[in-house]
């Protein structure tokens, strides 16, 4: 199948007062405009879409970082999205079959106001915001992406979560008619994540609609993903079809098929070792055109969000509690 090209995104852009306004009702526009994704992957190119970009800038609260963003063409051709494949091109190939309009989201358990959305009324009024985050994968490699999203807490509250809800629990599809992946038994489908209900409402949590100022492309788990930038990328669960709010901790996917090398918590810890990847450094995939990787660099506690979440592990033992 012939891969989806995107026209390319600057780098970066000094954004005046007037473009931002008209930027701000572009991605809008964008983030709620699944359909979009498919559309430009069927065929002819989709519309070139010149959203100037915010300059990567270090932002109060870790929503920002003036590390050099990895190329829009690497973060959406070197993926992990199992349901299309377990090779890294294998998802850029493979999932413009995954239909991703019209999508609902199933929100249900421990809340006041369960029910099943279109993924409009799911976030409807929400404004997305861009985000400049690390993301960090328990096999070594690192990006720097800007999502588009919303605040996942927002989202959850909405529902109005009981004084019960103490985990919110995540589902993808799981649909073998258009994810050929899922025939392969590497995981018990659907693929599962969770957070515990502090996580979940943390600002930082954030539920992707888009990157680099367009929907999000379906290797990279549209229309819905979640980005937890100081876990595992594994936690960022993608194409989310389903939300419970539970009493107890859910079983999630990778540490269901091997706990000792995939914890619940999986927050970034140098110091705790995978039994088969170091996690004292990372690979930085900021690409060239003919590198992939940069030199290893030091990865940092909670993938340098210390500042913002580690108080929500106060008293654990992380190397226990990874
Ligand atoms: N979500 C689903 N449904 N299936 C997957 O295989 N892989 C996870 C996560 N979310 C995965 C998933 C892993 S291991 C990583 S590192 C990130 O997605 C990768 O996200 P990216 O492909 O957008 O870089």
């Amino acid at each position: 199948m012939a891969r989806c090209r995107l026209p390319p995104v600057p780098a970066s852009g000094i954004t005046g007062e007037d473009v931002y306004r008209d930027r701000r009702r572009l991605l809008k526009a964008l983030a709620f405009a699944p359909a979009l994704t498919i559309a430009g992957c069927r065929g002819e190119p989709p519309p070139p879409v010149d959203v100037p970009r915010a300059a990567a800038s270090r932002r109060a609260g870790g929503f920002g970082t003036d590390e050099p963003m990895t190329r829009y063409e690497d973060a959406t051709s070197y993926n992990n999205f199992y349901e299309f494949g377990s090779g890294k091109a294998d998802p850029s190939r493979a999932a413009k079959t995954l239909v991703t309009s019209p999508w609902s989201v199933a929100v249900g358990g421990e809340c006041a106001k369960p029910g099943t959305v279109p993924l409009e009324t799911l976030l409807k009024g929400l404004v997305p915001e861009e985000r400049v985050y690390r993301m960090r994968c328990v096999e070594g490699w690192s990006m720097v992406i800007p999502w588009l999203g919303v605040p996942l807490g927002k989202v959850l509250r909405r529902f109005e979560p009981t004084a019960d809800a103490k985990f919110v629990a995540f589902t993808t599809l799981a649909d073998p008619r258009q994810m050929p992946g899922i025939r392969a038994p590497i995981l018990d489908w659907p693929y599962r994540e969770g957070l515990r209900i502090d996580e979940a409402m943390h600002p930082l949590a954030l539920l992707a609609t888009g990157m680099y100022g367009k929907p999000l492309p379906q290797q990279n788990g549209a229309p819905l993903r979640l980005v937890v930038p100081w876990k595992y990328g594994f936690k960022g669960i993608k194409s989310i079809v389903a939300i419970d709010f539970l009493r107890k901790a859910p079983r999630t996917s990778w540490n269901d098929m091997q706990p000792r090398e995939y914890g619940f918590f999986a927050n970034v810890n140098p110091a705790v070792d995978h039994p088969r990847w170091s996690q004292a450094t990372e690979r930085r995939i900021a690409g060239d055109g003919n590198r992939l990787f940069a030199d290893r660099i030091p990865t940092r506690p909670f993938n340098g969000y210390a500042d913002q979440v580690a108080s929500l592990y106060q008293g654990m033992d992380l190397a226990r509690w990874y």
